[in-house]
């Protein structure tokens, strides 16, 4: 597996596959020499590259990086890989973009139209970072976790279930990536579900909201709990009934 970004999601999803005895390639916008520590902190079977060198080497490949970034994803050393994009929009981070904002597209379909050739997968975008760790389960545990993917390849759909079950979740289809706004920042499948302290999620989202509003810094970091599995049948539910939520519907943008 490969990871364009070595961060938050990046190092935590290297652990998880790492631990299924899967090698990985991390990738970052400084240079490999900068993911040294990490590299080591993981072990054997991890090793840094740049992206191009990352991109290539992956059988899959997570591009999990800013939006403002994506036009600098390799979309030629990207072609024909199956690619798992975890990428989110906000505004107050990547700056506007107005297909966005208007609901035109999706984030995915934006980084897919950039990665032509490339079998992009939307993919653990709606869970935070310290759940993917806290709520994997081995295969066939009593209450699995079930994740959204949308992407319009059959095949590389299985194969990104395939790498996300190996991870500790088990998948539900929500449809082609047009479809992909049904687990975008602030729906109903979005992180508050797995969330063991929802009112202290939404807490800290009106608490951001509040600082990118005035221009300071939020003044308690976000909640961190062991959070709670969602069954496939519920996120199924969740997936069917949520509204799409415009950044101008949001409390976070
Ligand atoms: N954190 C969450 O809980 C969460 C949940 C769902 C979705 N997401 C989404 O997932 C994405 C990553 O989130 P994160 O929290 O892991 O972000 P993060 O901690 O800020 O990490 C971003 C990573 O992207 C790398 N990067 C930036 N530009 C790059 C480029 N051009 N090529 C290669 N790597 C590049 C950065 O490397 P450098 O430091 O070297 O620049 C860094 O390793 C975001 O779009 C976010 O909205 C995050």
């Amino acid at each position: 597996m490969a990871s364009s970004a070595a961060a938050n999601i990046g190092t935590s999803l290297a652990r998880l596959a790492i631990a299924a005895g899967i090698d990985v390639v991390l990738s970052n916008s400084r240079g490999p020499e900068t993911l040294a520590g990490t590299v080591a902190e993981l072990g054997e079977r991890a090793r840094a590259a740049a992206p191009e060198e990352a991109a290539r080497a992956g059988d899959w490949v997570v591009v999990s990086i800013p939006l403002a970034a994506y036009r600098e994803l390799p979309a030629a050393a990207l072609a024909g890989k199956v690619v798992l994009d975890t990428i989110n929009y906000y505004p107050s981070r990547d700056g506007r973009v107005e297909v966005l904002d208007s609901g035109k597209t999706t984030t995915s379909e934006l980084v897919q139209e950039h990665l032509t050739g490339a079998k992009l997968v939307e993919a653990l975008n709606n869970i935070s970072d310290h759940h993917i760790p806290s709520l994997a389960r081995p295969a066939g545990a009593a209450d699995p976790i079930a994740l959204p993917i949308a992407g319009d390849d059959p095949q590389a759909k299985a194969g990104a279930a395939d790498l996300i079950s190996r991870l500790g979740s088990d998948t539900v289809d929500a449809g082609p990536l047009a479809e992909g706004w049904r687990f975008e920042p602030e729906t109903d499948p979005y992180a508050v579900p797995y969330s063991a302290a929802p009112d202290a999620m939404r807490a800290f989202w009106t608490q951001v909201s509040e600082a990118l509003r005035s221009g300071t810094a939020p003044q308690t970091p976000p909640p961190v709990d062991g959070g709670v599995p969602l069954p496939a049948a519920r996120l199924r539910t969740l997936l069917a009934d949520t509204s799409r939520k415009l950044t101008a519907d949001r409390v976070v943008a």
